[in-house]
């Protein structure tokens, strides 16, 4: 088992290990033995590994544990689930000796943890990711939010989870478009620190070295947050590819899943680079063979103007300025800013469309 120990404004672990999911309850005794455990989920984790988790709740002592379950997708990211989850809790008596669970992919993770930073001031909650994009990246790091209609992410808070249990058995059942976005963060996590993560995705299957992939991956975010928990310097490295990606991801109506947008964006950055003269033509080769590897797309359905414009709307982006992450080498990045106008021209000379 691999076991990663976050050093934030409070600590916690982050345990990864095949079948972890049936031994939830003996981790979770150990952080929290006296709570009473309420669980969060969705509609397709549910009845998948739900009652594997109350089970094993249940053989450590734990009793009268409420579950409650969210529709599945990003729609549920929303402040009215976080008020039907207010108004749950408050009716199931959850107080504040409580401490939830979000059992599921970023969705949950993201909406539980708002919930608990905010329901009766804070209470504790444990991330039991089940996606991979939620192992290798949302269930650590302690960034909760919901959506506005006007945007993604637009509200929410720092509060970080007391404990993290990662079990790859549970991605057997995911969807393969699911899977390779979180493959798309990995291959992220690789080109902004890790050069030999980078070399595994390359030429290995991923399926058969999960615990190594998620243990790199949080390994490198730990260390990141650790310096910036609050995102107001090194953190921003872990949006390698993301300014981009989410533009692609707005112009596409959120019909492209996330990490598909992510891939397109560090493609669009790389080529950019490589035109620019500061960045070697192999590492470019080297993206496209790992994303073409893993069924991640590398080009952009969007023409560069309309994305400029989706990135110069930005609620996140209102300043003059723009910090976006360069690469020196596959695992070594920096955050460089732009004004809007030089980055239009850096990005229209890596002949994006
Ligand atoms: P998700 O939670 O919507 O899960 C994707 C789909 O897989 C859903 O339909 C879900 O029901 C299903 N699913 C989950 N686990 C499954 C399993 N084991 N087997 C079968 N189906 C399963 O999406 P996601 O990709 O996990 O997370 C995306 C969200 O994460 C976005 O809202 C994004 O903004 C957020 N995010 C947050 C952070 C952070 O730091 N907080 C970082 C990155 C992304
Ligand atoms: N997913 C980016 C972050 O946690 O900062």
């Amino acid at each position: 088992m691999n076991c990663i120990r976050v050093n934030t404004g409070t600590s916690y672990d982050v345990l990864i290990r095949h079948g972890i999911l049936r031994d939830a309850g003996k981790e979770i005794m150990k952080v929290m033995p006296n709570a009473r455990l309420a669980v969060v989920t969705d509609s397709n984790v549910s009845p998948l590994y739900l009652r594997r988790l109350l089970d094993s709740l249940e053989q450590a002592g734990y009793n009268n544990i409420p579950s409650f379950t969210m529709a599945a997708g990003e729609d549920t990211k929303s402040l009215k689930s976080a008020g039907l989850l207010y108004q749950l809790l408050s009716q199931a008596k959850i107080s504040r000796d409580c401490c939830l669970i979000a059992l599921g992919g970023g969705v949950v993770g993201d909406l539980t943890g708002f919930v608990a930073s905010t329901y009766l001031r804070g209470i504790p909650y444990i991330q039991i990711p089940t996606t991979l994009l939620a192992q290798v990246d949302s269930s650590v790091g302690g960034k909760t939010a919901v959506n506005l209609p006007s945007g993604k992410n637009l509200v929410g808070t720092f509060w970080q989870p007391s404990l993290v249990l990662c079990d790859p058995d549970t991605l057997s059942t995911l969807p393969e478009d699911v899977f390779a976005d979180g493959i798309a963060e990995a291959i992220k996590c690789g080109m902004i620190k890790d050069s030999g993560l980078f070399d595994l995705l390359a030429h290995h299957d991923p399926h058969s070295n999960l615990e190594e992939i998620i243990s790199r991956c949080v390994s490198i975010k730990r260390d990141i947050v650790e310096k910036d928990e609050h995102d107001t310097g090194e953190r921003m490295l872990l949006n390698f590819g993301h300014t981009l990606g989410h533009a692609v991801e707005n112009w596409m109506q959120y019909q492209r899943r996330h990490g598909q947008c992510v891939a397109v964006g560090m493609v669009m950055i790389v080529r950019a680079q490589v035109a620019a003269g500061l960045l070697s033509a192999a590492v470019l080769e080297r993206l496209l063979q790992v994303c073409q590897k893993h069924g991640l797309p590398i080009s952009s359905p969007a023409r560069w103007e309309d994305l400029f414009e989706i990135c110069r709307q930005d609620k996140k982006n209102t300043a003059k300025d723009i910090r976006v992450i360069l690469l020196r080498d596959i695992g070594d990045s920096y955050i460089q800013k732009f004004s809007f106008q030089e980055f239009e021209t850096f990005i229209r000379g890596g002949d994006n469309k």
